[in-house]
C-alpha cells in the first residue's frame, strides 16, 4: 500500500487559502494537506496583508507580460466571484457598480488594445461621456464589479478548508526547506508566503486606508493628476466602507499618519456620494496600514525541483492584486502541480 503523503502549504493569506482549497479538489486518497502559517485569519499583524485589503476588483490596462497574465487571472477570478456571490452569502462577496474617474489618463488608457486586455469580459461596461463625469475628470468608465469583506472572506475560506479535511498548524519557518520536515512524508511544499524567503525581487508597498461606518453603494476609484489615488470600497455584510488610499513602495512605517487620514477623508467627502447621515462627517472605525507583498515582474508561480526529488511550488508576490487574481493563481498553481505529477487529475467523483 502507498504511504500517506502530506502536502504542506505555507501561508494562510488569500493566495495560500485559495490555492489550498483548489488543491483539495485534486488529492489522491493517500494525500492530505497541512496549512502552515505564522498568521491565520483573525490574526492582525502588519506583516499579514490579507485582512487589510479593501477589497475590490479594478481591472488594470496595459500590454506588458505581467499585465496580460494578471488580466487573464483576474478575468477567471471575476467569473469565480460571480458563483461565490450567488451561492455563498457568508463569503462576504457582492457585485456592485464599479466607477473609475481619471483626471489625467496615462497612455495605456488611450490605447485600444491595452484597454481591451483589461476590460474584456466585464459586465455592463460603459465609457462615461464628459457630461457624466465630475469636473476635472478627463476619462471615466463604469462596469459591474465585485467587492468583498476581506477579513470575512479569508475566515470563510479557512472554515471551508477545515470542513474539507484540511489541517492547520501555526508555525514560523526560518527557511523554506523546513517545510519538508513538518511531517513524516512531505514531497511537496507549496509556498504562498507573500514576500518569499529572501527573494531580492520582493519589496513591500505600504498602503494606508481608513475604515468608516458610512455606507456607500458603489466602488469608485479616482486617479488624481498628481499621481495619488482616492477610492471607496463598501465592505459587504455591514463591514463599513474602506476609504483609500496610498501606495508607498519601500515605506516600512507601521503607524497610520493622521495627516494622510485627513487627506483621504477630505477627498472622499468631495468626490464620493456618501449620504450625510453622520452630519456630513465620517464616522471612523479605524485606520489601516498594510504591506502589499510586491515583486518585480509580478508573481513567481513556478516549480523548483530540489536535488532529492522534492519540489517547492512557489506562488508569491501578488502585490496589490492578491484578491483580484486569487482564483486564477490557484488554478495556474494546480495546473503546474498536475503537469509535474504532484496531484492526480480529478477523479470522476
Ligand atoms: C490597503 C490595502 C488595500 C488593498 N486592496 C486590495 C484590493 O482592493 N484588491 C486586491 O486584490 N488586493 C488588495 N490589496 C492587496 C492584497 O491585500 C494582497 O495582494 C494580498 O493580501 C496578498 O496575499 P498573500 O496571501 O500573498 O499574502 P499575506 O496575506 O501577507 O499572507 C502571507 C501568509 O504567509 C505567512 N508567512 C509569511 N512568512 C512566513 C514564515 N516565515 N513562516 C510561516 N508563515 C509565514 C503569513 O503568516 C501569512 O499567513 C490591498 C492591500 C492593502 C495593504
Ligand atoms: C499515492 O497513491 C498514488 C496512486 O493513487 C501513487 O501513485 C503515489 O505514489 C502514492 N503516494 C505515496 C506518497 O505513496
Ligand atoms: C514585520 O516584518 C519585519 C521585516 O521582516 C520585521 O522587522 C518586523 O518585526 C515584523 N513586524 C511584526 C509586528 O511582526
Amino acid at each position: 500500500m502507498s504511504e500517506p503523503e502530506t502536502i504542506v502549504i505555507i501561508g494562510a493569506g488569500v493566495i495560500g487559502l485559495s490555492t489550498a482549497l483548489h488543491i483539495q479538489q485534486y488529492l489522491s486518497p493517500n494525500q492530505s494537506v497541512l496549512l502552515v502559517a505564522r498568521d491565520f485569519p483573525s490574526d492582525t499583524s502588519v506583516n499579514y496583508t490579507s485582512p487589510w485589503a479593501g477589497a475590490h476588483y479594478r481591472p488594470v490596462p496595459g500590454s506588458s507580460p505581467q499585465v496580460i497574465r494578471e488580466a487573464n487571472q483576474a478575468q477567471r477570478t471575476y467569473e469565480f466571484m460571480k458563483r461565490v456571490a450567488a451561492h455563498e452569502p457568508a463569503a462576504g462577496v457582492k457585485f456592485v457598480q464599479g466607477i473609475e474617474h481619471l483626471e489625467a489618463p496615462p497612455r495605456e488608457y488611450e490605447d485600444a488594445e491595452s484597454l481591451r486586455n483589461a476590460h474584456a469580459g466585464l459586465d455592463e461596461y460603459r465609457r462615461l461621456s464628459s457630461s457624466e463625469v465630475p469636473s476635472g475628470v478627463k476619462w471615466g468608465i463604469q462596469y459591474k464589479t465585485w467587492v468583498l469583506n476581506s477579513p470575512v472572506y479569508i475566515a470563510y475560506m479557512l472554515r471551508k478548508f477545515i470542513l474539507k479535511g484540511g489541517r492547520t498548524r501555526q508555525y514560523v519557518l526560518g527557511n523554506l526547506k523546513e517545510g519538508f520536515f513538518l511531517e513524516r512524508n512531505v514531497r511537496t511544499v507549496v509556498h504562498c508566503s507573500g514576500l518569499g524567503f529572501e527573494d531580492p525581487k520582493s519589496f513591500i508597498i505600504r498602503g494606508q486606508t481608513c475604515l468608516v461606518r458610512n455606507p456607500v453603494s458603489a466602488t469608485i476609484t479616482r486617479q488624481n493628476k498628481d499621481g495619488t489615488w482616492s477610492f471607496c470600497i463598501p465592505r459587504p455584510l455591514d463591514g463599513g466602507t474602506v476609504i483609500g488610499g496610498t501606495k508607498e513602495p519601500g515605506n516600512w512605517d507601521p503607524n497610520p499618519s493622521m495627516e494622510t487620514r485627513a487627506t483621504l477623508l477630505a477627498n472622499a467627502k468631495k468626490w464620493f456620494p456618501f449620504t450625510l447621515e453622520s452630519g456630513g462627517e465620517f464616522d471612523v472605525i479605524r485606520d489601516i496600514v498594510g504591506r502589499r507583498p510586491a515583486r518585480e515582474g509580478g508573481m513567481r508561480i513556478e516549480v523548483e525541483k530540489m536535488n532529492d526529488g522534492r519540489q517547492v511550488v512557489h506562488a508569491y508576490g501578488a502585490g496589490g492584486r492578491g484578491y483580484e487574481i486569487s482564483r486564477g493563481v490557484a488554478e495556474d498553481t494546480v495546473a503546474l502541480m498536475l503537469e509535474n505529477g504532484l496531484l492526480r487529475e480529478k477523479a470522476a467523483l
